[in-house]
């Protein structure tokens, strides 16, 4: 790592953490953002059991020169500026010293609106893994060919442009630890939830039994296990119809015994 003094890891919030902890590894321009909202409720209380670690990393004292500069203008002109490939690579390399080179056992992701999109299955692929190292881009995103050298899968939030990619690195991080073993209370939360079986979930209702006029459905208050399996089965058949088209077609592809 040519100029650079050693650069330290910003967050380690569980460091005697058991060695099986999942681990999220983040690369950002802006440190301080992290744990945020990952610090609180069940992810929260997850971190601080050593059931996952966070490893924040800052990029700017990879940076080049006196200014620790880590962008610059687009090669061929136009508005913005762009992370440079070196800087990125010796973050990359210092982060990624202490960890397989496998990307089926580490995915290695970089936050871009050009990726695919972030989906319960790739929650779950993540979440299956020892851990993820995950890149936020900042300005116009990172130069290409640091994507190339290192085979950076690129994840996308979704279809809209946010200023840095810190957002969807939490947005995965959440999706994905809140999979991991003993981090929610009650397992068959995540197994009838929205995606896990192809469809998106049943309405939920709770006390009171009444309110502003508006019942609860019998079925539900009756007490029969079977009725109540068939009415949210079918509720969750008719709000994947016509919400999600796509999902729906795919979930009548599937019964029928397409792929
Ligand atoms: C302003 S954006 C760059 C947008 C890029 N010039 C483009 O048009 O695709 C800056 C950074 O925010 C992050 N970002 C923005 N939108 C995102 C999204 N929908 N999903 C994931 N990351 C996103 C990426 O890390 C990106 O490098």
């Amino acid at each position: 790592m040519s100029e650079n003094p050693e650069p330290q890891d910003q967050t380690d919030v569980a460091p005697d953490r058991p060695c099986s902890a999942w681990v999220a590894k983040v690369i950002t321009l802006v440190p301080g953002a992290f744990p945020g909202v990952l610090g609180e409720s069940l992810t929260g209380k997850a971190l601080d059991e050593g059931r996952w670690r966070l490893d924040v990393t800052d990029l700017r004292p990879f940076g080049v020169g006196r200014h620790k500069n880590v962008d610059d203008t687009p090669a061929g002109g136009g508005a913005g500026m762009v992370l440079r490939a070196d800087v990125l690579a010796d973050a990359l390399d210092h982060v990624g010293a202490d960890m397989p080179t496998d990307r089926a056992r580490w995915p290695l992701v970089y936050l871009s609106p050009r990726g695919a999109r972030f989906d319960q299955a790739t929650a779950q692929r993540f979440a299956a893994c020892e851990g993820v190292t995950l890149l936020c881009g900042r300005f116009e995103g990172v130069d290409e060919r640091v994507l190339e050298e290192y085979g950076i899968e690129e994840v996308s939030l979704g279809d809209f442009v946010m200023t840095g990619g810190e957002i969807a690195a939490m947005a995965v991080i959440d999706a994905a630890v809140r999979l991991r073993p003993g981090v929610l209370g009650n397992l068959a939360s995540t197994e009838d939830e929205s995606f896990s079986h192809g469809l998106l979930e049943h309405p939920h209702y709770t006390r009171p039994a009444e309110w502003r006029g508006r019942t609860i459905p019998d079925v539900l208050l009756s007490g029969h296990h079977g009725e109540i399996g068939k009415l949210r089965q079918a509720e969750a058949e008719r709000i994947t119809r016509e919400r999600r088209p796509d999902l729906w077609a795919a979930h009548v592809e599937k019964k029928r015994g397409g792929p």
